[in-house]
C-alpha cells in the first residue's frame, strides 16, 4: 500500500467524511442490485457515530483526506466485518485489502472467527475475500430479494489489539 496512506481508529470527527465516502463507494453496489436503499446508503450520521463508539472502526487517510473505512462489530468470539468502502477514485491501489488486514489486527483478543457478507453477484469482491482467507459459509436473501453470500474466516492466533 502507498506509504502516504495512514490507517487509524476512527474518531467522532471522522463521521461526516466517512459517511460521504461510504455512500460514494456503495453507489456502484446499489446500481448493481437495483437497491438504492441498501443499508450502507441508508445509514445516517447518528448511526455512524454510534458505530464509532461501539465498534472497531478504522479509516484510511491520504493526507487530510479520508479515503476509506471498515468496521468490525464484536459479538462474543465473533467479529462481524462490514461497510468496507474505498473512495471510487482511490480503488485498486490496495487500500481495501490493507483496511481488512488492519481490522483483523485491531480487534480485541479472543476473537476466533470473522464473519461478513456481500452480494451474490459481486464475484470480484467474493474472490477477494476468499484470497484473504475467508470461506463461503452459506447464503441468505435480504428484504430486497438480493442473494447474500456469507463468508467466514477462522482466526488461528487470537487477534491482538493495536490501539
Ligand atoms: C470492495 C472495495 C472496498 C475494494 O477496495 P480496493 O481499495 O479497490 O481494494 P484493493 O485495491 O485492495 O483490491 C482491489 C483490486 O485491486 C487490485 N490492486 C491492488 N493494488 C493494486 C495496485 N497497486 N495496482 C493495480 N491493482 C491493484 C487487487 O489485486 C484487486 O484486484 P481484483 O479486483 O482483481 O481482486 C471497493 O471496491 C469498494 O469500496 N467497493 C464498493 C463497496 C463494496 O462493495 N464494499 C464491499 C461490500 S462487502
Amino acid at each position: 500500500m502507498d506509504p502516504a496512506v495512514v490507517l487509524r481508529r476512527a474518531v467522532d470527527g471522522d463521521a461526516g467524511e466517512l459517511l460521504t465516502v461510504q455512500r460514494a463507494a456503495f453507489v456502484s453496489e446499489a446500481q448493481r442490485y437495483g437497491d438504492p436503499s441498501m443499508p450502507p446508503l441508508r445509514e445516517d450520521l447518528d448511526a455512524v457515530l454510534a458505530a464509532i463508539g461501539e465498534q472497531v472502526v478504522l479509516v484510511a487517510l491520504r493526507g487530510t483526506r479520508l479515503v476509506g473505512a471498515v468496521r468490525g462489530r464484536v459479538e462474543g468470539s465473533t467479529a462481524h466485518v462490514g461497510r468496507l468502502a474505498v473512495a471510487p477514485d482511490q480503488q485498486r491501489q490496495g487500500l481495501g485489502s490493507a483496511l481488512l488486514g488492519a481490522l483483523e489486527e485491531a480487534l480485541p483478543q479472543g476473537i476466533t472467527e470473522l464473519r461478513l457478507f456481500t452480494g451474490g453477484d459481486s464475484a470480484a469482491t467474493i474472490a477477494r475475500y476468499e484470497r484473504a482467507g475467508y470461506v463461503r459459509a452459506g447464503e441468505s436473501v435480504d428484504d430486497h430479494g438480493t442473494t447474500l453470500v456469507h463468508l467466514v474466516k477462522e482466526v488461528g492466533d487470537p487477534a491482538r489489539t493495536i490501539g
